[in-house]
This record gives C-alpha cells, structure tokens and sequence, in this order.
C-alpha cells in the first residue's frame, strides 16, 4: 500500500514538472508573438525589471524574483474554467469569486518547483490591498510582501495602458493618475511614488 502511495507522489511529481516545462514554453511563445504583433503592447517583465534597476533598491536575485513573478503570478488562471477567463463581459459576482482563487491556486502550483519557489508567497498576495480588504488573506501595509505590492502596481498599470477585452486602453498620463489615486488605499503609497517617477523618467527618453 505505501509503495503504492509513494509511486503515485512521485508520478504526481513528474506531471507537474512537465507541466512547469510546458508553461515555460507557452509563456516564451507568447511573449515573443507579443513583440512581433503587438509593437505598443508593454510587457509586465520590461516594466519590472526596469522599475528594478532604476529605483528600486532590491538585490539582483530578488530583482530577478520580481521579474519571474511579474510574469508568473497569475499562473493559477490556467486552472479556472475557460468560459470565465474568456467571458467578454464583465463578471458575475459568482464568477469574480472563481477568478479570485488564481492566487490561492498560483501559490500551490508554484510551491511544487524548485525553481519558483519563492515566487509561491508573492502569487498568493499580489491581489491584497494597502488599506486591508484584499484577497486572499486581507493582509495590509508592510504585513504584504514587497515584491507583491510591487507585482500589483505593474499589473494594474499594464491593463490599463493596455487594455482588456472588454475595456479599453487608457493614455500612461491617465494610468499614472489613476495609481496616484490608489495610493494609500489600493497601493503602497511609497511603491507608486517610485513608479510614477520611473515612467516619468522613462516616457521623457523616448
Ligand atoms: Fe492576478
């Protein structure tokens, strides 16, 4: 009966690291058809690890975390159903509470390889908020792990400047204000302080 057991975990074991092959793989196609067809699209992993460098005071390992998790936290939505990621609409009240297990589900995928790891924690707190009320745990302020509070303002920044399917895309000015006023609510007041001066920077040079 044990060996049974222990046969199924190493089995389950192998399906998730060819799983996290697999993921790699779609995440490098993706992004590259991103570049070639999608010329003003801006990548959450550009604006992470430039953020990074330019006022961020992280060491390289955790500036190369907070690029890994710019791209991987939302990995748990490839375990939702596909009728709510692609619905064209907005959500049911039902339906946002689907989505808002990804974090959760991020977390436990991502704790099973060695490699991302550390990224487990960051998937599971990218959503909570400043001022307490987020998900899944309601964590706030300076209880929210760093490089989560950071993962959240580039994440909210790319889908406004680049649209969802059922939203459009706004101007990085109108972005820029918009995190400004959820700054000490939404947002770690001194994060989006940092960022905003970053893409001021930034849209001056180009
Ligand atoms: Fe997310």
């Amino acid at each position: 009966m044990r060996s049974e057991i222990r046969s199924a975990a190493k089995a389950r074991v192998i399906r998730i690291q060819e799983i996290f092959e697999r993921l790699e793989a779609i995440v490098s196609d993706l992004l590259e058809r991103n570049t070639v067809t999608s010329g003003h699209t801006i990548r959450v992993d550009t604006l992470a690890a430039e953020w990074a460098q330019f006022n961020l005071d992280l060491s390289p390992e955790e500036a190369a975390v907070f690029v890994q998790s710019s791209l991987l936290s939302d990995i748990g939505k490839c375990l939702l159903p596909e009728q709510i990621l692609s619905a064209p609409g907005p959500l049911t009240a039902e339906e946002y509470r689907t989505v808002q297990q990804h974090a959760e589900l991020g977390e436990r995928l991502l704790e099973r390889s060695e490699r991302y790891r550390r990224i487990a924690p960051i998937a599971r707190h990218h959503h909570e908020r400043w001022s307490g009320g987020g998900y899944p745990d309601g964590l706030s302020g300076e209880g929210i792990d760093p490089i989560a509070r950071a993962v959240g303002i580039i994440d909210a920044y790319a889908a406004m400047v680049n649209g969802r399917p059922y939203r459009d895309a706004i101007s990085e000015n109108d972005a820029l204000l918009e995190l400004e006023l959820c700054a000490g609510t939404q947002f770690d007041p001194n994060l989006v302080e940092r960022f905003v001066a970053y893409r001021h920077h930034r849209m001056a040079a180009t």
